[in-house]
């Protein structure tokens, strides 16, 4: 097996027209760690943030939950240079989203530096990893999980890309949305 030298424990660079996505190296949490102590990333990545300021062994023990089963990439901005966020094209890991015979994936996803929200980033991201994960890892269902009804980005960023609401939870609080095959094909032809 080829020993890679990075965090996420994969090889795999994407591009989209401003940003590209590549695996996700340990410095990497350096440079997330203030942004995950501005309160409003902290209460829009987390539903029940630690009391305790956010550390660097905090989001690697995060981050290593998320790469045991997934494709965890830094997003970084082409003008700039910068690591501006995290996503992570995970397997589904939660029993309620598990169908038996079906490759499922979910895609949690953060632009850390909130200036950065609304322009475009967050669809391009998850436009690109939809592609990559129906065309190149032939899944069935793409299942964006756990989204809080109350944030408004979130919600906006799958309903935009076509995404529908599988399944409600907490009175509506939290919703799963998901993205069939036959949806996805009826949406590139
Ligand atoms: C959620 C997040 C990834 C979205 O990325 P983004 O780059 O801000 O979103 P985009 O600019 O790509 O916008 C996507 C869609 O949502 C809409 N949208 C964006 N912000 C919105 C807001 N505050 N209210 C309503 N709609 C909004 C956009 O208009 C766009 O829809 P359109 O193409 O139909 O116009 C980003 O805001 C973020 O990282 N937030 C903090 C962490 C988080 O909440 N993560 C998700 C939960 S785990």
């Amino acid at each position: 097996m080829v020993e890679l030298d990075n965090f996420a424990g994969h090889n795999i660079h994407l591009e989209t027209e401003r940003l590209i996505l590549r695996p996700f190296k340990d410095a990497d949490f350096d440079v997330a760690v203030p942004f995950y102590n501005d309160p409003d990333f902290l209460q829009a990545m987390e539903g029940e943030p630690p009391d305790e300021p956010i550390t660097k062994d905090y989001l690697k023990a995060a981050g290593k939950a998320m790469a045991k089963d997934g494709f965890l990439f830094a997003i970084v901005e082409k003008a700039s240079g910068r690591t501006i966020g995290e996503v992570c094209l995970q397997w589904m890991n939660l029993e309620r989203g598990k169908i038996e015979g079906e490759k499922v994936t979910r895609l949690p996803i953060g632009i850390w530096d909130k200036t950065l929200w609304g322009k475009g980033y967050g669809k391009a991201v998850v436009r690109c990893l939809v592609t990559h994960a129906f065309e190149k890892l032939g899944i069935d269902r793409f299942c964006p999980m756990d989204v809080r009804a109350d944030n408004a980005p979130s919600k906006a960023l799958w309903q935009s890309l076509g995404f529908v609401v599988s399944r409600e939870l907490d009175d509506g609080k939290t919703l799963d949305f998901e993205m069939t095959r036959a949806e996805y094909e009826k949406r590139v032809q």
